[in-house]
This record gives structure tokens, sequence and C-alpha cells, in this order.
């Protein structure tokens, strides 16, 4: 895996919006996997800016994001349908019609992840996956685990999971225990994979990532095993290494 170590956020950021621009400019139609949460939020808001300069035309980009929560309406502000459209899609030119995200309504969970892994298939997956990792290690919402889903599914979210989400939600009452998302097979089929990470609270995480070993119990672990990787870290999150 590459490694960047950045002095702050903001310089993560930038290098990510960067990647991420110019890969849309070398390949307009590029289908890009996007990641929600806390730590992408200024990469996001530099690709808006990148856009407002004309730098970057997202008229032919196809999305496909990682994960949704289970159930949740769209129009809930803490859904990731809700996230994406506030920090990215509604201030680009990216056609609607080119947006898939996992439906947090659908009344069938399961057939939803079936449409969803069809889908991606036939855009031959993603050219770029951006990805978060919660303390847990996970990796959309792959939590630790004797074994991991190959395709999108239907998943319980562990305690640290609700308990580090809760600072969305009114109560972590309020935080939905289950949850759809992209499986390894959806993540690993991406050509780049571009691995975000902020903050001291991932110092340990990142340790285990660059420890040697690989282990389902660090979802975030098995990313050694892509051939294409780019971590990209501030200093606090590199803090251990
Ligand atoms: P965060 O979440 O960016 O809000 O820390 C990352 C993740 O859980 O993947």
């Amino acid at each position: 895996m590459k490694k960047i170590i950045c002095k702050d956020y903001e310089e993560m950021s930038s290098i990510a919006a960067f990647i991420l621009a110019e890969q849309i400019r070398n390949k307009p139609q590029s289908v890009i996997g996007f990641a929600t949460g806390s730590t992408p939020v200024g990469t996001y808001k530099q690709l808006r800016e990148l856009y407002d300069q004309g730098y970057v035309d997202f008229s032919e980009v196809t999305a496909f994001n990682l994960d949704e929560y289970f159930p949740i309406r769209q129009d809930n502000d803490q859904s990731y349908y809700y996230f994406m459209r506030d920090n990215l899609f509604n201030h680009v030119n990216i056609k609607p019609e080119k947006l898939n995200i996992p439906n947090g309504e659908a009344a069938d969970p399961h057939a939803e992840c079936a449409r969803y892994d069809e889908k991606m298939a036939a855009y031959g997956g993603t050219d770029v996956q951006i990805l978060g990792i919660g303390r847990t290690g996970h990796i959309g919402f792959n939590e630790p685990d004797t074994q991991l889903p190959l395709a999108t599914n239907l998943v319980d979210l562990t305690q640290k999971t609700i308990d580090d989400n809760a600072r969305f939600f009114a109560s972590a009452d309020e935080v939905p225990r289950q949850a759809l998302t992209m499986g390894l097979n959806g993540i690993f089929t991406s050509k780049h994979i571009l691995l975000l990470i902020s903050g001291e609270a991932k110092a340990e995480i990142v340790r285990d990532l660059f420890s040697g070993f690989v282990t389902t119990q660090n979802p975030a672990s098995l990313l050694n095993l892509h051939s294409n990787v780019t971590v990209i870290l501030d200093k606090e999150a590199a803090s251990l290494l």
C-alpha cells in the first residue's frame, strides 16, 4: 500500500480531491465509489471548488456509494443518500440517473443488495473507491468477524460503530442497527482504492493496518492484498507508525 502522510486534514483532503479530479479529467466516464462519514467531507468540499473553477466535469461520471443505513428514509438528514447530495452531488453537474446508493427504504433488503451488485458488475466495478476506516477496522460497514461477506449485504452494526455514529443523531437509540454495505468483492474489484484516515482516534487501527498481518478481525487489513491502494493520512492518524 502506498502511504502519503500529510501535515493535517486540509492537506489530506486536497491531495485526495486532486487525485479524484485527475482521474475524472483523464477518464470523464469514470465510475467512482463514494464514501460517507466525517473523513471525506473536506475532500468533497475541495472537489466542489475544483468543479466551480472549471477544473473537473462530472457530467459523465457514475457514482456507486459504499453503504447506507437500514432502514432509513432517504429524506432523513442522517441518511447517506442525503449526505452525498448535501456534500457533493447537489453542487456539481453529476447526472441524477448516474447516482447509485443502496436503498435504505427497500422493502426487500436482500433483493436490493443483489440488484446493487448486478448493476455494479455491469459497470465492471469502480475505477476509484474512496474509503474511510472505522475504529473497529471496518471498511464500508464490514465489521470484524470470523468471515466477511463478498457480496453487498445487510449487516448488523457493532456497538462501537453505533456509539461512534451517535454523534450525528439526537441519541444513540436513533442510530439504525443495521446497514446495507458493499461487500469485499465490490470493494476489491476497484482499480484504485483511496483510503483516507484522519485523527488520533484512528492511530491504533492505522498501526494494526501496517502491522504486516491480515485478519478478518480488522477488515481494512485485507486491503494489503490489493495491488493498488493509496492511503492518505494526517500526522495524528500516523502517530503510532
Ligand atoms: P468517519 O467514519 O470518517 O466518520 O470517522 C469512517 C468510517 O467509519 O468508515
